[in-house]
């Protein structure tokens, strides 16, 4: 069986507002990628806020259902409603990391009694020495131990340590894939490289792929295999990494690496993007163009009458 996450023209529309006053969003609008399993990998979501990034990855988690496309992991459609032990399995393999870890442990629950029960409820131990050596075995994954978080309230450990517990906690399943959603980015400065580092060697060392979502085209050129770029619920352009960050094609990729200020800028005083650039990329919001291959493997979106 197809060992791969496969995300098949998928679009989310969200309504607001009253009867009378009722208006649409389209967070997502046909996006379509695949991620082979088999081969392990960083795939970066990149885009502005409201770019439809976090809709995405919950429409992937199984939180949200597409409101058209459907998303395939292993050969089997998961975007519909599934009974309960198939929606089991498929949680177990595909594992959430979000933003602020301080949110995703309750602040009164002993950090080990979090991840213990994550072992319950996947791996089904009930012994235990059983549920401690699950629990050590990820929390040595991360680079913690059982005794060093043991007893521990989430208040008690650093950001940077409580973001590790909760890498930990999603590895507990033994998971092919982690949905990793601006997992650095509460995360202090000086810690966020361990967290981003980390992510790369449970891909190079576990064999674990992240989809890993930012607003960072460092970290992103520095572990992603292949990203994304989004803009209003668009996917603009696709490909390797490097490719793209190196030489972004689409106006909207050009802007965003354009606006990543350099200390050189700073210090010469010059902080403002060029404006007609960011007229350029906010002309082709709302005109849905196409996604067309160029010869180095990349998507784009072409407009047809664009100059
Ligand atoms: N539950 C919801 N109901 C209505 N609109 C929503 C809902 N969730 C998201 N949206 C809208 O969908 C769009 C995409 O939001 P989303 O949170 O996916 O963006 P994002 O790229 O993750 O942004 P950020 O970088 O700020 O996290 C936004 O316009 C947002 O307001
Ligand atoms: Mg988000």
């Amino acid at each position: 069986m197809s060992n791969r996450l496969e995300v098949r023209n998928v679009s989310k529309r969200f309504s607001m507002g009253g009867v009378l006053s009722r208006r649409f969003v389209n967070a997502v609008d046909d996006a379509s990628f695949t991620i082979d399993l088999d081969r392990p990998e960083i795939f970066t979501i990149i885009g502005e806020s409201g770019s439809g990034k976090t809709t995405l990855a919950r429409m992937i988690l199984g939180l949200e259902l597409p409101s058209s496309g459907e998303i395939g992991f292993a050969g089997k459609t998961v975007s519909h409603k599934v009974g309960r032990a198939e929606r089991l399995d498929f949680m177990a393999k595909v594992q959430p990391v979000f933003q602020n870890p301080f949110e995703a442990f309750n602040p009164l629950k002993r950090i080990d009694r979090y991840l213990e029960s994550t072992a319950r409820r996947f791996l089904k131990l009930s012994e235990r020495s059983e549920l401690d050596r699950a629990m050590d075995g990820a929390l040595q994954k991360v680079g913690l131990s059982l005794a060093e978080v043991r007893g521990r309230f989430p208040h008690e450990m650093s950001g940077g340590q409580l973001q590790r517990a909760a890498i930990a906690r999603a590895l507990i399943p033994n998971p092919p894939l982690l949905v990793a959603d601006e997992p650095v980015s509460m995360v202090d400065a000086s810690l966020r490289m361990s967290i981003v580092n980390l992510l790369r060697n449970l891909r190079d060392d576990l064999g674990v792929s992240v989809i890993y979502i930012t607003h960072d085209l460092a970290t992103a050129y520095y572990i992603s295999n292949r990203l994304i770029i989004m803009q209003r619920g668009r996917i603009v352009e696709m490909g390797d990494a490097r490719t793209v960050l190196d030489d972004p094609e689409h106006p909207y990729s050009r802007l965003l690496k354009a606006s990543v200020l350099s200390t050189e800028d700073a210090g010469a005083g010059k902080l403002a993007t060029d404006p007609a650039m960011v007229t350029l990329a906010n002309e082709l919001v709302g005109r849905p163009g196409s996604l067309q291959p160029r010869p180095d493997g990349r998507l784009v979106r072409i407009y047809e009458d664009a100059r």
